[in-house]
């Protein structure tokens, strides 16, 4: 019982979801500890009769959280008009008895089959001018205000009916935003749109240099919807546009939940797309909820933890704190070429990691899949009997260590030294014209992000208008859009003392997806003292040598010039191409106590780690922990006088890890000791005060 005080007490005072304790009558019936280990549940698709065997075998699994009613909305209203809430009431209510908590899922992103007979005008138009059919799910369009007036009405009978139930401690609102759509009505509201951002044709005209091939618009109707091919200018503006068509179907239900639901039930969306999607703009979805959480699923292969570390990371950079894990893989998915397993303890070792990077709660997808639809073969803790499957001791292992170390990890959070820049329009204008098919944005920030994680041990993932005072490095791989106004906040940040380190492809464009007549990196390069001369796509690696070694660059080159006596050249071309012969690949140059650095090509991963070691150095940035053997992870989480380290063995094989002073291995009893054995796809959770 004491314990149960405790972390109650806990969670009130560091939930990462808390909003600010008002003198609610009721509280959160969470008899849970911080971490949380979760299930997707679908009640309705199972007779009430078997509820309670499901709830007990989660009990047992330590399951403290379900999340129930996605995608039940011919459930909850069968016929236009009538609501049955009741089996949630008392699905809600059997979970409770169990000691598990709810989070309630809207059910938007399946409309009931009367709903899309009845109004086929909610249904999205594709690309192509196809209206969708009923059949699958998301099928709705997201501007139809017939559709989103449906919504409304069924987030307000949810709300009214749970938003005071101590034991749903949260929202999720629709599933996995997904498809834009193309029907005349969405295309009525981007011009209106445009009409709102740029008040005259003159000024559109303008910006998008809609001289080049007669594309002067002379009405607003005439400018089209369009996705692929099309003006940058005009991409960039839509890309914008469905971001706030999403923001505005998030905002339509979380109003309605707001006016409804207690203070200390939290909102989110669970984000799709294996983090890394970007049909619409994550940081402008997280805004209006209380807590970002992602589906972290592998797919084919096994987990590369750079990548996995990567987009968690990216997901806590969202609201700048603790994150859900909100979907994860119970071991296999149904969607990918080859759909093989994690290996055994391979979904352990993820969910230690998720945590190291900041989740508080992990879910699996899901609880028993059900015996038709469209995901009967997807990995599920039950089988079709309804007894475990093999992986349902693994994810039984991680409930009961999420719920004993749960205290220990309360109120706890990455803290660190080093940013690396994301940005969506940077992101969109470089794929509307990527230049050359081997540019993968998301590799090129993985290049950046391996040898920084390595060395610093710690890294963000921060959108470009974050307060960056707080880091001593910041590092942008891509930073394709530079307007004035964000050249001005990085300026700032370097004339406060910060480095900055801008990577291949910066500055090239300004807010309108028009070309920066400084050339690169735009409103930066009078500070920087030099600019992007050329840029040039490469077929295969090109020589460059300088302080960070003899190495090769590969898939961009940009030629450098120094325009600045102070600027210095770091790395120049060799032979290659006779244009980047003998060129700059990178400069630097000082400003005060800070520096921009411009790196204009991809080194190797040799030359890469040379040159973080040189960054950090520059920086003053110290790894969290000390160091490591080849393939071990560390993450660290702290609290005020609170510091947690979780090590991970990435190896095939087992490992010692010396420690930089004794520590304890929560996870396994014993006294302090001054080095720990990781097992093939181990985990230490060491408690590190003095
Ligand atoms: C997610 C989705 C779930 C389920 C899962 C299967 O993207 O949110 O509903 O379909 O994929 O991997």
């Amino acid at each position: 019982m004491k314990k149960l005080l405790f972390c109650l007490g806990l969670w009130l005072a560091y939930s990462p979801f808390a909003i600010p304790q008002q003198t609610a009558p009721e509280g959160p019936a969470a008899d849970t500890s911080s971490l949380l280990t979760g299930v997707a549940w679908y009640p309705e698709q199972w007779p009430e009769s078997r509820w309670e065997t499901d709830l007990s075998l989660m009990e047992a699994a330590h399951i403290h959280l379900v999340r129930i009613g996605e995608f039940a909305w011919s459930r909850i209203e069968p016929q236009e008009g009538s609501y049955d809430l009741d089996w949630m009431d008392r699905a809600i209510a059997l979970a409770a008895k169990h000691h598990i908590v709810t989070v309630i899922g809207t059910p938007t992103d399946a409309p009931p089959a009367w709903m899309t007979q009845r109004y086929p005008d909610i249904l999205r138009v594709n690309l192509n001018g196809q209206r969708d059919e009923h059949g699958n799910r998301r099928q709705f369009s997201y501007t139809s205000p017939r559709y989103l007036a449906f919504c409304r009405k069924v987030v307000e009978q949810l709300g009214r009916r749970f938003g005071h139930n101590p034991n749903v401690i949260g929202w999720q609102i629709g599933n996995e935003f997904s498809f834009d759509s193309y029907d005349s009505y969405t295309k009525k509201l981007f011009q209106q749109w445009l009409r709102d951002k740029y008040k005259t044709l003159s000024a559109l005209n303008q910006h998008w240099t809609t001289a080049y091939w007669s594309q002067t618009y002379t009405a607003w109707e005439q400018i089209p919807l369009e996705d692929t091919r099309g003006n940058p200018g005009l991409l960039l503006d839509h890309r914008r546009f469905v971001s706030d068509v999403w923001l505005h179907f998030e905002n339509n239900q979380i109003d309605v939940l707001r006016a409804q639901i207690t203070p200390w039930q939290f909102i989110t969306t669970n984000i799709g797309g294996l983090a890394w999607s970007d049909r619409w703009d994550h940081y402008t979805i997280a805004h209006p909820l209380d807590l970002a959480s992602w589906d972290d699923y592998v797919g084919q292969g096994q987990v590369d933890p750079y990548k996995d570390g990567a987009m968690h990371d990216l997901i806590r950079g969202l609201k700048q704190k603790n994150f859900w894990v909100m979907e994860a893989q119970p071991g296999f998915v149904n969607w990918a070429p080859i759909n093989n397993a994690l290996d055994r303890g391979e979904v352990r070792r993820m969910a230690w990691a998720a945590v190291g990077h900041g989740a508080d709660a992990i879910c699996y997808w899901q609880w028993r899949s059900a015996l038709n639809g469209q995901e009967q073969y997807h990995g599920a803790l039950l089988g079709a009997d309804g007894t475990p499957n093999p992986l349902y001791t693994e994810i039984q292992q991680i409930g009961e260590e999420f719920h004993r170390l749960g205290p220990e990890l309360y109120g706890t959070t990455p803290q660190s030294e080093v940013a690396i820049l994301h940005d969506y329009d940077s992101r969109w204008a470089i794929d509307f014209e990527p230049h050359t098919a081997r540019y993968d944005q998301l590799q090129v920030l993985l290049d950046f992000y391996r040898p920084l994680r390595d060395q610093a041990q710690s890294v963000d993932i921060v959108p470009p208008d974050a307060d960056l005072d707080r880091y001593k490095l910041v590092v942008a791989p891509s930073l394709n859009v530079i307007p004035d106004k964000l050249g001005q906040h990085l300026l700032r940040y370097v004339q406060h003392g910060g480095r900055l380190v801008l990577g291949p492809r910066s500055g090239m464009k300004d807010a309108f997806n028009a070309l920066d007549v400084h050339r690169q990196p735009g409103p930066l390069v009078a500070p920087l003292g030099g600019r992007v001369e050329q840029y040039y796509a490469l077929e295969g690696p090109v020589p460059v040598s300088g302080t960070w070694g003899t190495a090769t660059a590969d898939i961009w080159a940009e030629a450098l010039s120094t325009r600045d006596p102070q600027t210095r050249v770091l790395m120049r071309y060799g032979k290659s191409n006779g244009w980047l012969d003998g060129q700059p690949a990178a400069i630097t140059r000082q400003l005060g106590q800070g520096s921009i650095t411009y790196l204009g090509t991809l080194l190797d991963a040799s030359a890469m780690n040379a040159a973080v070691r040189w960054m950090l150095h520059g920086s003053g940035v110290h790894p969290v922990f000390g160091p490591l053997p080849h393939g071990v992870e560390v993450c660290r989480r702290t609290r005020p006088g609170h510091t947690i380290f979780i090590l991970i063995n990435e190896n095939q094989t087992p490992v010692t890890v010396p420690l930089p002073h004794p520590m304890k291995d929560l996870l396994h009893a014993g006294p302090s000791s001054a080095r720990v054995v990781l097992p093939v796809h181990g985990v230490a959770v060491l408690e590190s005060n003095p």
